[in-house]
């Protein structure tokens, strides 16, 4: 990426000073209009999360993956902890959650609700920890190698100036047959430098978006398997100067799956899903173009057939020889196969859904300069 870009010092100031709440955002990157269908779990750890932490979520997709109970779980740029308060639910006593963010006002929110969740979870200890720290140097916030099962992010990846290293940093933590699950923001082709220079579209995890292709060959570079799609939504750009700036260029809000592996043997198999899971006894969703029926057998590809035998997976699956000339389902990765017809416009982008402000979400406590106002 050769155009100048904006410094982590200017996203904390975006962080910690311009916004006080969700509200604040000039665009619907923030908002979950988008989040895939929710099991009821879910969607009761989410609304368990008190209003304050709620009032800061600046996320833009859900990164909660199924089976889950039991992990070690790492969220990457946590901001006042809305993920990693519902995550640290459905982990239940055995499981744990460490949130990094580099923005002190974020942290704060979080410190503040640690004890309040883990008393209405009935936990004796809690299961949280947030960490500040750079998201690029996990190794400064005394984070082990092979510490983690899960690693997640919300709508933070794109706020970096180095992505690759972020990456790298996630490989690393995650242990063997971990995997790197997050939302973010994706863009078609390299953003013109007018865009990728200005510091509120940065800052509205606009401007230093990724062209999706880079998401895919950055990730292989360190050692993942091929990201998978697992969820798209429209980017709804409600802000008239912002439009204007980014005149037919093109977002999209993405969540990608990848798993820490060694490479793949050659042959696919054919495997089938137990339906053990709670939750997902009758079918479980693997990515936007797979949903395993529980007893089904379906034919994998090499790559899928070793995440379901080396992953937190292997033990609700079965496995056995594919046959070499099955046709097996491809790995989806582009984000904008599939939205809705409107995103083919700038207007289009601008209609594809409702704006932060007709999001329900808590009030935003202290006097600021609104785009709802
Ligand atoms: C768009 S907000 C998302 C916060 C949170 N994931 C959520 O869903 O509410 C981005 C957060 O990432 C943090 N952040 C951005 N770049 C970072 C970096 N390089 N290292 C650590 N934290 C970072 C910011 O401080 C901010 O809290």
């Amino acid at each position: 990426m050769a155009a100048p870009e904006v410094a982590r010092e200017d996203v904390q100031e975006y962080y910690g000073k311009t916004l006080n709440c969700t509200k604040d955002l000039k665009t619907n990157v923030c908002t979950i209009a988008g989040r895939p269908k929710m099991i009821k779990s879910v969607r009761q750890a989410l609304a368990a999360v008190h209003d304050d932490v709620k009032a800061s979520f600046y996320g833009c997709g859900l990164t909660i993956p199924p089976h889950i109970e039991g992990c070690r779980i790492l969220d990457l740029g946590s901001g006042s902890g809305q993920d990693c308060f519902a995550i640290s639910k459905l982990v239940g006593a055995n499981g744990s959650v460490v949130g990094v963010d580099m923005t002190d006002k974020q942290l704060d929110i979080a410190y503040k609700h640690e004890e309040y969740h883990r008393e209405l979870f009935g936990y004796k200890e809690k299961n949280t920890r947030f960490v500040k720290g750079y998201i690029e140097d996990l190794k400064a916030a005394k984070l082990k190698d092979d510490e983690f099962d899960i690693v997640v992010s919300n709508c933070v990846v794109n706020l970096s100036p180095d992505k690759r290293a972020v990456l790298q940093e996630a490989y690393r933590v995650l242990k063997p047959g971990g995997e790197l699950y997050f939302s973010d923001i994706y863009t078609e082709n390299e953003l013109p430098d007018a865009v990728r220079n200005d510091k509120v579209l940065w800052g509205e995890c606009l401007a230093g978006a990724l062209p999706w292709k880079d998401l895919i060959s950055f990730s292989k570079q360190c050692g993942f398997t091929t990201p998978r799609l697992v969820s798209t939504a429209p980017v709804d750009i409600s802000d008239e100067q912002a439009a204007a700036v980014l005149g037919e260029l093109k977002f999209v809000s993405a969540t990608y799956r990848m798993f820490k592996l060694n490479p793949s043997p050659s042959d696919g198999s054919k495997v089938t899903y137990q339906g053990t899971l709670s939750e997902y006894e009758a079918e479980l969703p693997f990515d936007s173009e797979l949903t395993f029926k529980a007893g089904v057998s379906v034919e994998v590809d090499a790559d899928l057939s070793s995440i379901l035998q080396n992953t937190r997976y292997a033990s609700i699956f079965q496995v056995s020889p594919g046959s070499s000339d099955a046709t097996v389902v491809k790995c989806p990765t582009d984000p904008f196969i599939g939205l809705p017809k409107q995103l083919d416009s700038a207007e289009g982008q601008k209609k594809a859904t409702n704006g932060c402000c007709s999001q329900p979400s808590p009030a935003c406590k202290p006097a600021a300069k609104s785009c709802c106002s």
